[in-house]
């Protein structure tokens, strides 16, 4: 796995303003889309693209474009869903594929609960979204469903990651091909899982309803 911290001033600045807990949910939200804006520039940087001719006003030329088959992007229920706005303006032919996991607290095996993706992601680079790589159980099962499906590469976007969760991705997903771009690695999870110092639960601050 390849892992990129996002290291800009703008970035440190938003995510800055993110973490502190009297931002309200419509900033929290702004500053979500804007950090995936900024993410997806370089998470784009080598995606696949193709020649296109094209007229200006004034001649005819050869432009270049996302290739076809477009990159699919998809954010992973419920808090994903806040960053889809800001890396679809960044991508605007890009398609979306939404995906629901969730953990079976009688098992702890993660289960998806929703799922509306092609069934054969041949040819495709999935954009997977999720603001918190905390154990990483999901974005593991995640990876693992999009490659069942075929995808020929995939990418992850989050806001914040782990130590224990990247590990986890390493160790699970050892000889899968996969990115992962995050604006900052955090210090460690603390005893119910969440982030430290990291933003508190990404869902409840983008939407203000606890699950
Ligand atoms: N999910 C969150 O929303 N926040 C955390 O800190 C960990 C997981």
């Amino acid at each position: 796995m390849r892992v990129q911290v996002v290291e800009h001033p703008l970035v440190a600045h938003k995510l800055t303003v993110l973490r502190k807990k009297e931002t309200p949910s419509i900033t929290f939200r702004q500053l979500t889309e804007e950090l995936v804006m900024l993410l997806a520039y370089e998470a784009t940087r080598d995606v696949a693209m193709e020649d296109v001719d094209i007229q200006t006003p004034v001649t005819s030329t050869t432009g270049r474009r996302l290739a076809r088959p477009t990159p699919l992007v998809v954010p992973i229920l419920r808090a994903g869903l806040g960053m889809l706005e800001g890396m679809v303006r960044m991508a605007p032919t890009a398609e979306v594929g939404f995906l629901g996991m969730a953990r079976n607290e009688e098992t702890l095996d993660i289960v998806t609960y929703a799922e509306r993706l092609p069934a054969d992601l041949t040819g495709r680079h999935v954009f997977v979204l999720d603001p918190m790589l905390a154990t990483g159980g999901t974005l593991v099962e995640s990876i693992r469903f999009l490659y069942e499906r075929n995808a020929s590469r995939v990418t992850c976007i989050c806001l914040l990651a782990a130590p224990e969760g990247i590990e986890r991705l390493e160790r699970e997903l050892e000889g899968v091909e996969v990115d992962l771009f995050v604006a900052a690695i955090d210090e460690r999870l603390d005893e119910n899982a969440y982030i430290v110092p990291g933003l508190g639960d990404a869902g409840d601050r983008l939407y203000g309803l606890a699950e």
